[in-house]
């Protein structure tokens, strides 16, 4: 069994990931530990997966006007999502057409144009290179319309974010979000018009341990957060939603986890939240603008769907692999850093159509448990770190996603369900996961 990673185990040079040697990473209900800490195949998901794969960039709310623009990183890349001159929002590799340098080090701003601080060039908002310092000294081969700022070879939009790929051919981004995309539709449609704003603020987090232990968990908030849901547990009416009125993560709640396919996985409450829907709608009653907003949530989804989106609160607790999770009105990016290092980035979103009071609720709540002085990220982050520590022990290097493999069901529309607690999301992450890593 598993000969390559015996023969991989105490290597002292360089490692061959070829495809038996790949394969033999994943078993049914199990994980080899290399996934998360070795460094040649971190190189190789950068490759396999962030070259390839459709990639959240970010919302089309924060760069609302000309000249907006954001910067982040896909992979290995640093990428520019500016609102063009035209209007347009669009992608670019922040990376000079001369030699090479950044040309923007700001992550969040408005502008007329990048100016390259090595020898001044300067491209407008539109990527199109605007001046070139000195250019008599470029004579006509030079064919200026072609040197402007590389744009990302496909950009698309699903109700407001923003994705991307390098790929230059490949799925669509519909054929890619697949059955999750009607759960993204949760968070938008939670806005009786149908708009989010990214501008509730952001905060980024680092750990020092690998990006794909942030994922979809249903397992760990009874332990790991046992704090957390005692203290929401003696104070009902905090606000924090309809979740704490019966406890989601117990294993007899009507709450599953969900497989989409493409390792996109949800942590359903939908069945759950919606049984508590009058206790819900009475908090919100009582903030201010909190009848109107169930009258005109009424209005835009008709009545059923209106239950079952206020009863959620809008959130869709989706993971879309490999890069952003919906959790709550929190758009979360993952981004890679090296195979022990991520960073996390934190965007609360504010409701379009809803008073100022039911979206300070709503960040407050964010706040409480993913904020920076929050009561519950930190817990995850810093088991995160125990987690690569321990993983460094070469010694039963396997880890165990069996919980609930007996007990899965394919519902009718193909997604694979499982129990809160069970290990589908993981399961359905790796299946993904050998699949993009194998492909040649
Ligand atoms: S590297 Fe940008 S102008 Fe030279
Ligand atoms: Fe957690």
């Amino acid at each position: 069994m598993n000969q390559h990673i015996i023969q991989t185990s105490n290597f002292s040079g360089k490692t061959h990931w070829d495809k038996a040697a790949l394969a033999s990473l994943i078993e049914a209900g199990r994980i080899h530990s290399r996934v998360y800490t070795d460094p040649e195949l971190f190189e190789l998901e950068l490759d396999r997966i962030f070259s390839t794969s459709w990639l959240f960039v970010g919302h089309q709310s924060e760069v609302p006007s000309p000249g907006d623009f954001q910067t982040r990183v896909l992979g290995r890349t640093s990428v520019i999502m500016v609102r063009g001159k035209d209007k347009g929002v669009r992608v670019l590799v922040n990376r000079c057409r001369h030699r090479g340098a950044q040309v923007c080090e700001t992550e969040t701003g408005n502008t007329k144009f990048f100016r390259c601080w090595y020898h001044g060039w300067v491209y407008d908002t539109n990527g199109d290179l605007a001046e070139q310092t000195g250019d008599e000294a470029y004579d006509d081969s030079m064919d200026r319309k072609a040197m402007g700022l590389t744009p990302v070879p496909r950009v698309e939009n699903y109700r407001g974010f923003v994705f991307a790929s390098f790929a230059r051919e490949g799925e669509t981004l519909t054929e890619f979000l697949g059955g999750a995309a009607a759960i993204i539709d949760l968070m938008v449609d939670a806005s009786p018009t149908g708009e989010l704003y990214a501008d509730g603020g952001s905060h980024k987090t680092e750990y020092r341990g690998n990006w794909k232990l942030v994922g979809m968990d249903g397992y760990h908030p009874l332990h790991l957060h046992a704090s957390v849901m005692e203290t929401i547990h003696r104070d009902p009416d905090s606000g924090i939603g309809s979740t704490h009125r019966s406890n989601p993560f117990d294993d007899t709640a009507a709450t599953y986890t969900r497989d989409f396919g493409h390792g996109h996985s949800m942590l359903d409450f939908r069945e759950h939240r919606i049984k508590h829907y009058e206790q819900h709608s009475e908090f919100i009653k009582k903030t201010s603008g909190g009848a109107e907003y169930i009258d005109a949530m009424h209005k835009a989804h008709g009545e059923e769907r209106a239950r079952m989106l206020l009863s959620i609160s809008g959130d869709p607790h989706l993971g879309l692999f490999p890069n952003v999770q919906l959790i709550h009105n929190q758009i979360r990016i993952v981004t890679p850093l090296a195979a022990d290092h991520t960073q996390v980035e934190m965007i609360a979103v504010r409701l379009g159509g809803v008073s100022d009071e039911i979206n300070a609720n709503r960040l407050r709540h964010h706040e409480s448990f993913y904020g920076p002085a929050g009561a519950g990220s930190p817990d995850d982050t810093e088991v995160f770190e125990r987690v690569q520590r321990g993983m460094q022990a070469e010694l039963n290097p396997w880890l165990d996603v069996s919980r609930g493999m007996a007990r899965e069901f394919t519902d009718v529309d193909g997604s694979t369900v499982g129990r809160i607690s069970d290990e589908v999301p993981q399961r359905g992450i790796f299946r993904h996961w050998i699949k993009l890593m194998t492909q040649s």
